[in-house]
């Protein structure tokens, strides 16, 4: 998983070797993201073939992992150029690694639908694409070969186009400090946490938070994260930050790494009302509004 950079180092010199004129991804976001640091380096332009949910085919922003550190940035170099989207690829995807991606996507939506430079067309893409998922996620878990269920969960594309257009908030920092500090999985840990960032943004972004209801085909925002839990548990999902092999010890240092940076979110953030998030993941608590 991720982009190490002695990968990325010798993905580069045998591009550079070989005088390759272009880089063919076909993968998850790791691979992708493999592709996007040849890119960065060696300006080649990527053709893209995603198999999983994770959107990354669809931004500017690269990856890339060195001494347990994950540093990122974004650069146009990067964007693929093609991308081509065939459901057939994604049979082979296995139900556990299937709902968490596409949980992941829902995830990117959610946060473009509240993003400080949100516009009338990103919250468009965004509400269609938790539709598209929402409806035919737990179906493509449960049968993996079931096409018109893996096209649907294809409007993961609106989530990767979303997540590449506008700025990201609290889900994002907190899934990438847990992820990056912490070792854990990344769509899993997206998965885990969106219930409880829905539920904490909520009453600061209520017309954005009732876009998710809405298109999750729940009646207003306040049921928004609670939707969001359900579809978790219908896709038997991880649903606690132990499972993943996190201790309660590592929850106090996990909230100051995560407010120690300020950045922008509906619902200002403090390491109080962080620290209770993470407890609420932690222990896979349904989560609340108030
Ligand atoms: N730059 C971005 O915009 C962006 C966006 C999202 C994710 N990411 C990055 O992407 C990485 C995660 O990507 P991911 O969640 O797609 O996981 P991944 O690429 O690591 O793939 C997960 C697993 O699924 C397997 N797999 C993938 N497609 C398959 C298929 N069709 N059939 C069978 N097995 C298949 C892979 O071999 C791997 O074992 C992280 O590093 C994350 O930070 C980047």
């Amino acid at each position: 998983m991720h982009v190490p950079a002695e990968t990325a180092k010798a993905a580069i010199e045998a591009a550079k070797n070989m005088n390759a004129g272009c880089t063919i991804a076909v993968g998850g976001g790791s691979t992708i993201g493999l592709a996007k640091a040849i890119a960065l380096d060696t300006g080649k332009p990527i053709l893209a073939v995603p198999t999983t949910y994770a959107g990354s085919e669809m931004t500017p922003i690269w990856g890339i992992t060195e001494a347990g550190v994950k540093t990122t940035g974004r650069d146009l170099k990067v964007l693929p150029r093609t991308v081509i989207y065939d459901p057939e690829l994604l049979v082979t995807l296995p139900d556990f690694i299937t709902g968490p991606s596409g949980m992941n996507a829902i995830a990117h939506c959610v946060e473009a639908l509240y993003a400080e430079n949100a516009n009338p067309i990103t919250s468009m893409m965004a509400e269609e694409g938790i539709r598209a998922i929402g409806r035919s996620l737990e179906e493509a878990v449960k049968q993996q070969e079931n096409i018109a269920a893996r096209s649907d969960t294809l409007g993961a594309w609106l989530a990767g186009a979303s997540l590449g257009a506008v700025g990201m908030a609290l889900h994002h920092k907190l899934c990438h400090t847990l992820g990056g500090s912490f070792n854990l999985p990344h769509a899993e840990v997206h998965t885990i946490i969106i219930p409880y960032v829905t539920a904490y943004n909520t009453l600061a972004a209520p017309d954005a938070i009732g876009r998710v209801a809405k298109a999750l085909g729940v009646e207003s925002s306040a049921d928004a994260a609670s939707a969001l839990f359900d579809l978790n548990i219908a896709i038997g999902a991880k649903m606690t930050l132990s499972e993943l092999g996190m201790t309660e010890e590592d929850l106090d240092k996990a909230a100051d790494i995560a407010t120690r940076n300020p950045y922008y979110n509906p619902q200002p953030v403090t390491r109080e009302s962080i620290r209770r998030l993470l407890d609420d993941a932690f222990h896979g608590r349904r989560p609340t509004v108030d």
